[in-house]
């Protein structure tokens, strides 16, 4: 794979610590992170449950604040910056999509995913719902727009998240295990989707315990006790479509069963 060493830095950390005090203890949950992300890339970040996946994407989503160590978002140092000024960045350059999706329940679509525009006084209600109608398009649901949560499969709510996550125009996507509560079938899906957001030249982040997905990304990063022990390009990228064109029929079969059943209640 081409590594546009032009691209801008969107992410960067520099001796990124973060200790916790549990009683009388201290837990080193990262010990001194150092990398840099570029416009357009695809990162997986992996390492076993308590090596610090969580603790550095709460770090990459401003949502905590290194012990010691820089973190620049887009050329802004977020170390230094109050609790709303933080708030305000991650609201205009983040967007995140979780494993149980967050979504508004009994909300539509649409309300979903206007949501981030909110505090924008730059759009109009008018503009926040055109906003949300084109993106929600965009990963696939343009006949689900007024459904609401839990009038939806599990699919199509994480497609929902994906579409809240993109309607600001974020500087960089945030996943944390987005496909971990989803079968196979449906799982390749949102990597497809994934796939088609990084054509566009978007900047995604995505944490997983699931080393599969890693082959679809463009960078692995591993983590083990609070430190990078691996961090490679990944020059033979899988295409997700071709994957879920070759997944067995019967299972496709089987996902089509359940959903013929979820929409009948
Ligand atoms: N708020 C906290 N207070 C105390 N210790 C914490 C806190 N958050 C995380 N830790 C500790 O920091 C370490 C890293 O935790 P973290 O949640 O980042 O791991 P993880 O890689 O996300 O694991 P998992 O795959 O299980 O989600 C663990 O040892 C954990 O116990
Ligand atoms: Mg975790």
């Amino acid at each position: 794979m081409e590594i546009d060493e032009n691209a801008k830095i969107v992410i960067e950390l520099r001796n990124v610590k973060r200790k916790f005090k549990v009683g009388d203890e201290v837990v080193y949950a990262l010990r001194g992170v150092s990398f840099a992300v570029r416009q357009g890339e695809f990162v997986t970040i992996m390492g076993t449950s308590g090596s610090g996946k969580s603790t550095l994407l709460n770090q990459l989503g401003c949502l905590d604040t290194p012990s010691s160590g820089e973190y620049i978002l887009d050329g802004v140092a977020v170390r230094k910056m109050s609790k709303n000024q933080r708030a305000r960045l991650r609201n205009r350059k983040i967007g995140f999509v979780f494993q149980n999706y967050n979504l508004l329940p009994k909300t539509t679509a649409i309300e979903n995913v206007e949501l981030p525009l909110m505090y924008n006084s730059e759009y109009s209600a008018r503009q926040r719902r055109e906003a949300a109608i084109t993106v929600l398009k965009e990963v696939g649901l343009g006949n689900r727009l007024e459904h609401k949560s839990n009038q939806m499969s599990g699919g199509q709510m994480q497609r929902v998240a994906i579409a809240r996550a993109l309607v600001n125009n974020p500087a960089v996507i945030l996943a944390d295990e987005a496909t971990g509560n989803l079968d196979t079938h449906t799982s390749f899906e949102m990597l497809v989707l994934f796939q088609k957001l990084y054509a566009q030249g978007r900047t995604i982040i995505f944490v997983t315990h699931n080393p599969d997905i890693a082959r679809y990304s463009s960078r692995n990063i591993f983590l083990r006790d609070g430190r990078i022990v691996d961090d490679k390009y990944n020059d033979n990228i899988l295409s997700a479509r071709e994957a879920l064109d070759n997944l067995p029929a019967e299972e496709a079969f089987e996902d089509s069963l359940m959903e013929e059943a979820a929409g009948d209640n």
